[in-house]
C-alpha cells in the first residue's frame, strides 16, 4: 500500500498506508486524520475533502475535471493552484510518498 503523508493545518504530520483503489479522502478519514471531512462520501458534491497537493511532483495525478473545478470554487478555505478534492484522487502505486496538506477549515 502506498504511504501518504498528511500535514494538518496545525503542522502535525500523519503518514498512513492507503489502500489501492480508495481515495486520498478515504485514506485520511479512515485513519482519523483531522482536517478531512468527506461529508458526501466521495461523490464530489461537498468540497469538504479539499486539500493541497503538489501536482508537479506527481504527474500521475488525474487532471482536475469540470465538476471538480466547479466544486473547488466553493471551498471553505481559499483555493490555490494546488487545491484538489481528496475524493477525486484515487490511490495507485504511483502515489507512493504523496504529501497532502490540509486546509484550516472544511466547512
Ligand atoms: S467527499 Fe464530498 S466532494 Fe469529496
Amino acid at each position: 500500500m502506498p504511504k501518504i503523508t498528511f500535514i494538518t493545518h496545525s503542522g502535525e504530520h500523519r503518514a498512513v498506508d492507503a489502500a489501492l483503489g480508495t481515495s486520498v479522502m478515504h485514506a485520511a478519514v479512515d485513519n482519523d486524520v483531522p482536517g478531512m471531512v468527506g461529508e458526501c462520501g466521495g461523490s464530489a458534491m461537498c468540497a469538504t475533502c479539499h486539500c493541497f497537493v503538489d501536482a508537479q511532483a506527481f504527474p500521475a495525478l488525474p487532471p482536475v475535471d469540470e465538476n471538480e473545478d466547479a466544486m473547488l470554487e466553493g471551498t471553505a478555505s481559499e483555493r490555490t493552484a494546488e487545491s484538489r478534492l481528496g475524493c477525486q484522487l484515487i490511490i495507485t502505486e504511483d502515489l507512493e510518498g504523496l504529501i497532502v496538506q490540509l486546509p484550516d477549515n472544511q466547512i
